[in-house]
């Protein structure tokens, strides 16, 4: 049994979390009230009174457009709280796992991203997820590092459910569809999570050498690809009465913050160090579909 402080538990992934890593032992999700990234004291004092083996955190300052008008709340959380997470991780003998994001890239390659590829982050979350990245890497603790993208679920704001809802609501929907990636469900995220704890544990208890020996930073999405556009038609497919869905550039569609047009990531050094195979991108809408009652 290992003592897991998870962040974020009310998030999409956090959520998910709370049930993948149940079977582990004992999951401690304090709300945002109890522990605070914002702040180093409430970190630090949470770490203390949870003692965790593992500190998992899927708390993040998500709110992209927003960060370009709060890049110091924005930096504070995703930045600087990921770094102190990890320092105490390493002060108290435990592991780290943490969240990024394909933001941390430009989005110009034209292949999928590989991890040791050249990050170049074109707007304020991805700069500040970036610094994240940065802390933990640099924070001398065991630690896992997985960059997912284009995360949904039955809960939370996303893309899904904000389709679901507007298909319903009009007779036509304006999609992107020049933005490419690989929608991840957040259940997927957690249970290839959990897959890879299971593979540091020895008889039950965390095994935090091999751990360290598997440190580092992983690509973590579902399989396949598409466009914005793409996954909206998807998500309405088949359903009589749902808005029209019609494809546009990125510019028509302006947003504060910049979004890299290519958001493919390699999933390889995951697969190959873990043994696990990802699911196409539609394995994991269809689950979704049917656990939100629309399949
Ligand atoms: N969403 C995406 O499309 C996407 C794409 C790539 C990578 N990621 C990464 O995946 C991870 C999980 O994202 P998600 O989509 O599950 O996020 P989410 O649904 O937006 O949930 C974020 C969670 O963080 C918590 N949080 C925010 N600020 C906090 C603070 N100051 N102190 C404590 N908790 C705080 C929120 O608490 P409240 O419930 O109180 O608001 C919420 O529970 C993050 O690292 C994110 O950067 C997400």
């Amino acid at each position: 049994m290992i003592r897991i402080l998870l962040t974020g538990g009310a998030g999409q992934v956090g959520w998910e979390l709370r049930r993948a890593l149940a079977i582990f032992g004992y999951v401690v999700a304090p709300t945002r009230e109890l522990l605070d990234l914002a702040s180093a004291d409430s970190i630090i004092a949470a770490v203390n009174s949870v003692r965790p083996n593992m500190i998992v955190n899927a708390a993040a300052y998500t709110a992209v457009d927003r960060a370009e008008s709060e890049p110091e709340l924005a930096m504070q959380v995703n930045g600087g709280a990921p770094r102190i997470l990890a320092e105490q991780a390493a002060l108290h003998g435990a592991a780290l796992i943490h969240y990024s994001t394909d933001y941390v890239f430009d989005g110009r390659k034209e292949q999928p991203y590989r991890e040791e590829d050249l990050t170049a982050p074109i707007n304020t979350y991805g700069r500040t997820k970036l610094a994240g990245e940065h802390g933990v890497a640099g924070s001398g603790a065991a630690h896992l590092i997985f960059r997912t993208s284009w995360v949904y679920g039955p809960r939370g704001h996303n893309f899904l459910l904000t389709m679901l809802k507007l298909g319903r609501e009009r007779k036509e929907i304006k999609v992107v569809n020049d933005q490419f990636g690989a929608p991840t469900s957040a259940r997927l995220i957690a249970e290839a999570t959990a897959g890879v704890v299971a593979k540091t544990l020895s008889d039950g208890k965390l095994d935090l050498n091999a751990l360290r020996n598997a440190s580092g930073l992983y690509h973590l999405t579902a399989s396949g690809h598409t466009t914005w556009h793409g996954f909206a038609q998807a998500i309405l497919l088949g359903k009589s009465g749902m808005a029209k869905v019609l494809p546009i550039p990125t510019s028509a569609y302006p947003t504060p913050a910049r979004r890299p047009q290519n958001s493919l990531l390699d999933n390889a050094k995951l697969e190959r160090q873990f043994g696990f195979e990802l699911p196409d991108w539609k394995v994991g809408l269809e689950l979704c579909l049917e656990e939100v009652g629309e399949r």
